[in-house]
């Protein structure tokens, strides 16, 4: 028998899946940790806490599913996007990673585009326009603003990439997290030493690039020993979180788009070219698929929202508080009786690439309850997943079906809602396991189990709900999206000028 390992390092857990060659989950465990926001935008985690979630989980499954460790075959690695993991000549960790929604480099994304000679022409060389989630604009605040730690530099690893240097020894990464550092030829899937060199960056600093099914090595005598794993057990290249989660919903072909709410909010589609969005507000990066692309949409706040919601306003501790949530949100009428949550509270990527937004309620009224505020908070992060498919249909991309994962696709109401709100059928699958269960599909493949991961897909991966649309809910909600959108309109000086309030560095314009 051959097993797989898929390991999800996550924004606020690890969660690793051990899989048979047909995708079986035997063993599932996760591990959370801190996030920590020392000013206002910002965003940090500690790289060591990744790797103790990541040792924790990979133990665990072992023991708890009680097969041979010999048979462990390969490890497949996904992870939050874009942070930053600053290394020293020895690999020490300099500073915290800075994360994927942390706001501290509006100034950076100007430097990158004034270097670059213009957007459009970063555009041409890597894809996508400076947004300050991305890990080039972090390179360049650590020199502008910790001169001494950027002087100790000698790597800049993502998430992932670092529990793999510990795993394996090797300075890896593949095509689709690399895309999300801004600095990859997303078109020739390749460092872009072209734009590196526009901004006085050495390549030395960075992983080498595999393709997401290709093996990166194997593991260490030491790292082996510590997991209780076989030496010979290979590491593959994985994926960043998004395209990982495609894979791991199906999502290898043309026609279907899937939409995750976990912390952040995800609208995905596979394209078979390289595509743009011409004003930048999708992004366009490597597909976890060999010689594919993908294109996304990324709301900052989605279950991130709701999860800050029953933290401040809820209560926190209460185990089933998402369940009497869920339930309060259920009793209120479509619409939440006239009240509109904006779910800017990390400021926004898409549509808007406006660091500077905050979240809010827009409408309250003496009548509005809990439960009110609960459901317009779920149906403002369904406005914002509409607003990305929105720019995928001004495209023309070909949408048949809506396939959802993540937390939010567990609430029967929330589907209903992304039904009627996104005016698609939205379906599910037969894994709720997303980013940890595509890349342990990758694993499979790399070593050697099924030809590719569109083969692997096509034997795990099935349909298992549908969730229709209701006409008459879609007109309420095509009443009220264009309320949505313009509110945002209405207030982006406001929100501008409130930033500028009380800015800490990097965080105004
Ligand atoms: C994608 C992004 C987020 C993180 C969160 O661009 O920033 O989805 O990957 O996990």
């Amino acid at each position: 028998m051959s097993y797989f390992l898929g390991v999800d390092i996550g924004t606020t857990s690890t969660k690793t899946i051990l899989i048979t060659e047909q995708g079986k989950v035997r063993g599932e465990a996760s591990a959370s940790y801190p996030l920590s926001h020392p000013k206002p935008m910002w965003s940090e985690q500690n790289p060591d806490h990744w790797w103790r979630a990541t040792v924790k989980t990979i133990r665990a499954v072992i023991l708890k599913s009680g097969v041979d460790a010999a048979e462990v075959k390969a490890i497949g690695l996904s992870g939050q996007m874009h942070g930053s993991v600053f290394l020293d000549q020895d690999d020490q960790v300099i500073r915290p990673a800075i994360l994927w929604n942390d706001q501290r480099t509006v100034a950076e994304c100007d430097e990158i585009e004034s270097r670059a000679g213009g957007r459009s022409q970063l555009i041409r060389m890597v894809a996508n326009p400076a947004l300050t989630g991305f890990t080039a604009p972090k390179i360049l605040w650590l020199r502008n603003n910790e001169p001494r730690n950027f002087e100790r530099l000698h790597k800049v690893l993502l998430p992932k990439d670092d529990v793999r240097r510990r795993l394996t020894g090797c300075y890896a990464t593949d095509v689709s997290d690399a895309s999300g550092m801004l600095l990859l030829d997303v078109g020739g899937r390749k460092w872009s030493t072209k734009l590196m060199d526009k901004l006085d960056l050495d390549v030395g600093l960075f992983a080498e690039v595999f393709e997401s099914e290709d093996v990166t090595g194997t593991l260490t005598k030491k790292a082996a020993q510590l997991l209780g794993l076989s030496a010979d057990c290979l590491v593959v290249g994985g994926a960043g979180d998004c395209a990982a989660n495609a894979l791991g919903t199906g999502v290898v072909r043309s026609g279907i788009v899937s939409t995750s709410i976990g912390t952040s909010g995800v609208t995905f589609v596979h394209s078979d070219e390289m595509e743009f969005d011409k004003s930048g507000r999708l992004h366009t990066f490597c597909h976890a698929v060999r010689g594919k692309w993908h294109m996304m949409g990324v709301n900052l706040c989605a279950g991130g929202s709701l999860q800050w919601f029953a933290d401040n306003l809820v209560g926190n501790g209460k185990a089933d508080v998402f369940k009497a949530m869920n339930r309060a949100a259920s009793k209120v009428d479509v619409g939440s009786e006239g009240l509109f949550f904006l779910p800017y509270l990390a400021g926004e990527r898409t549509p808007h690439c406006d660091p500077l937004a905050r979240g809010c309620f827009i409408g309250l009224t003496m009548s509005h309850t809990q439960g009110h505020m609960v459901r317009s908070v779920m149906e403002g992060v369904t406005y914002s997943l509409r607003d990305s498919l929105e720019i995928f249909q001004d495209m023309n991309v070909p949408v048949r079906q809506i396939r959802t994962s993540g937390g939010g696709a567990k609430s029967k109401l929330w589907r209903e809602m992304q039904a009627n709100v996104l005016g698609k059928k939205v379906v599910t699958i037969n894994a709720d396991q997303g980013p940890a269960l595509g890349v342990a599909l990758l694993a499979a493949v790399g070593a050697g189990a099924y030809a590719n991961i569109q083969q692997a897909c096509r034997v795990v991966i099935k349909e298992t709900s549908v969730t229709p649309v209701q006409q008459k809910i879609k007109r309420e909600y095509d009443k009220r999206f264009p309320i949505y959108q313009r509110l945002y309109q209405s207030l982006k000086q406001d929100f501008e000028e409130i930033a500028n309030l009380d800015a800490p560095s990097g965080v105004s314009k």
